[in-house]
């Protein structure tokens, strides 16, 4: 009975320790996204693409603020941690943007970039709110999985914007 509780309690630290390293890669990731989305609001041309790209530009503001109110929680730092992921996603938005393409191929193309990018992170909000409830901490679980819906609707937006009227006229 003791031997299963110490184990426990081990695999517990290992889940914690697992979930500020996934927490961190989140942050640097917000971070990154919150220099490259003025960016890319520049580069699109319709004007409700520039609109979704400022709003989520907002959004992520809110992403980053309610990381560290968890990071404060867990009495943990925020920083360290470097997301090669998120820095990989970035850099093909930017070899797309540096292309000479037609104004409306261009915007379905920052479309495209933007929602791997929203995929990254619903997915990795997804983990570290499971994580969250795993370990107990449901006020950070609830907090994780605000940002998780909103991820999840500006992707529902973004694929909207391609649908309705974006991708038909870089089809033209
Ligand atoms: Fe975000």
């Amino acid at each position: 009975m003791k031997l299963s509780t110490t184990r426990s309690l081990n695999n517990m630290s290992t889940l914690r320790e697992l979930y500020i390293e996934e927490l961190q890669d989140l942050y640097d990731a917000e971070n990154q996204i919150l220099e490259a989305l003025p960016k890319m609001a520049d580069k699109a041309s319709h004007p409700d693409l520039q609109r979704a790209f400022k709003e989520h530009l907002e959004q992520t503001r809110g992403h980053v603020q309610r990381l560290e109110k968890i990071f404060e929680g867990l009495e943990e730092k925020p920083s360290g941690k470097k997301c090669h992921g998120m820095q990989g996603l970035i850099e093909e938005g930017e070899e797309l943007m540096k292309k000479n393409l037609d104004d409306d191929v261009l915007d379905a193309g920052l479309i495209a970039a933007a929602q791997k990018v929203e995929h990254y992170e619903m997915a990795g909000y997804g983990t570290v709110r499971t994580f969250a409830r795993q370990l107990g901490e449901e006020d950070a679980a609830n907090l994780l999985q605000e940002t998780l819906n909103e991820e999840g609707r500006t992707d529902e937006k973004l694929t909207r914007l391609a649908e309705n009227n974006i991708n038909k006229e870089a089809a033209r």
